[in-house]
């Protein structure tokens, strides 16, 4: 039993230092998701249109949600584990959340990569990271498996 725990968590610590050399090797540390999780959220605060609708949920929260971002992105960087929340609920019955939201999102964390001066390798890791992501929440949030009912494109 022991030596199962023993072996799961070097098996765990294995995949860590993995994707820290990986990161480390595209000049992303602690410091990096740190820069850019700063960064992102004081562009979305002045963003025309992003700004109310994260202001409108996070009101006096900022602080919690800037601890949780770096957490997630952490985790999903050095793939620690850190961040347990739960994105998809985190993102339903948000006022004024729309599909055409998450192209101006990811825009403006592309910017915001070039801005902070991330090497092309991790320019290209977090977009395709936070794309995948992206993808997916719009998928849970806007998508109805009705739309591939026939039915609902020829009502007859
Ligand atoms: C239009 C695009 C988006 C909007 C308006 C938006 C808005 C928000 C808001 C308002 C929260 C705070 C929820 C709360 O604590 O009550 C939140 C949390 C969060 N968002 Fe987004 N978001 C967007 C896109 C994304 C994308 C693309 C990602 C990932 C790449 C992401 C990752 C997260 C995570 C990890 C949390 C924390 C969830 C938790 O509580 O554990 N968001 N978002």
């Amino acid at each position: 039993m022991n030596t199962d725990l023993n072996g799961r968590a070097a098996h765990r610590a294995e995949i860590t230092a993995r994707a820290e050399a990986q990161m480390a090797a595209m000049g992303v540390d602690a410091a990096f998701i740190e820069q850019l999780v700063e960064t992102f959220y004081g562009h979305i605060r002045q963003h025309p249109d992003l700004g109310p609708v994260f202001e409108g949920r996070l009101a006096g929260r900022w602080p919690d949600h800037m601890v949780k971002m770096k957490a997630f992105w952490s985790s999903v960087a050095f793939k620690t584990g850190a961040y347990g929340g739960k994105p998809v609920m985190a993102h339903q019955n948000v006022d004024g959340m729309a599909e055409h939201l998450f192209l101006q999102w990811l825009q403006l964390f592309s910017d915001t990569l070039v801005e902070i001066g991330a090497s092309e390798e991790a320019h290209g890791w977090f977009m395709a990271s936070a794309e995948r992501i992206a993808k997916s929440l719009v998928l849970s949030l806007f998508y109805n498996p009705a739309f591939d009912d026939p039915r609902m494109r020829n009502p007859s």
